[in-house]
């Protein structure tokens, strides 16, 4: 049913494809969805940034342009799924391991777009695992840091990050203070992102039901 839903929710999320322009787009089964529907309007487009080597395959079969970011200073949006997006729009990603260029890609854009189904709208996040990247060798220095924080760390097993990295998925960790916790986070020497998107957070989201999809925004 959620696969249902992830299409329709990609199917819809074409609509805020400007005619003539570089997109940034995220990765996962969302966006999958939403890259086999873009091929078909991939002639109104001048291509697209990927923030992962999955979704850059997935385009290069589809024959859609791929951009790299160094040539460019500013995106006009940001198309990605999310882990859970909660009611102030707030995002956990990095569920497939992407966070990183996710969050350098969603930086420069002017405007989020997160796309999502019904299962992933919270009103407060729920106990999803907060994925961290980390440099391998501050796997375990960065986990102590995690535990002194009141969080249990799970090391990702056989799974390196498009950047040669580790992730640590971190459990029951308090996201009350989610903007606070994702700078302290960030600050932990060996952290190369946390899959915390709240001080960069989604401007719109687009949400998939059996039978509707609701707009919101803040
Ligand atoms: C990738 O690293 C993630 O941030 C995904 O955007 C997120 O996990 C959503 O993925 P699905 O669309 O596969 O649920």
């Amino acid at each position: 049913m959620f696969d249902t839903l992830k299409k329709s929710v990609a199917i819809s999320a074409i609509n805020y494809v400007p005619k003539n322009s570089i997109i940034g787009i995220g990765s996962g089964s969302t966006i999958n969805f939403f890259i086999k529907e873009l091929s078909t309007i991939s002639s109104y487009i001048r291509g697209v940034v990927p923030s992962s080597s999955m979704s850059e395959d997935l385009l290069k079969q589809f024959n859609i342009p791929i951009v790299d970011l160094n040539t460019l200073t500013s995106l006009d949006i940001y198309i990605d799924s999310a882990d859970q997006i909660n009611h102030s729009l707030e995002m956990i990603k990095g569920g497939g391991g992407a966070l990183t260029r996710e969050k350098i890609i969603a930086s420069v854009s002017k405007k989020f777009l997160c796309i999502v189904d019904k299962s992933k709208y919270v009103k407060k996040f729920d106990n999803f695992p907060i994925p961290v990247e980390v440099i391998p060798i501050s796997l375990n220095s960065v986990s102590r840091e995690v535990v002194k924080l009141g969080g249990i760390p799970k090391y990702r097993k056989n799974f390196i990050t498009d950047n040669g990295n580790y992730v640590i998925d971190m459990y029951d960790l308090c996201t009350n203070n989610s903007i606070y916790l994702e700078k302290y986070i960030n600050n932990i020497p060996g952290v190369v992102s946390v899959g915390l998107f709240c001080v960069r957070k989604a401007d719109l989201v687009l949400v998939s039901y059996s039978n509707r999809i609701d707009k919101i925004s803040l």
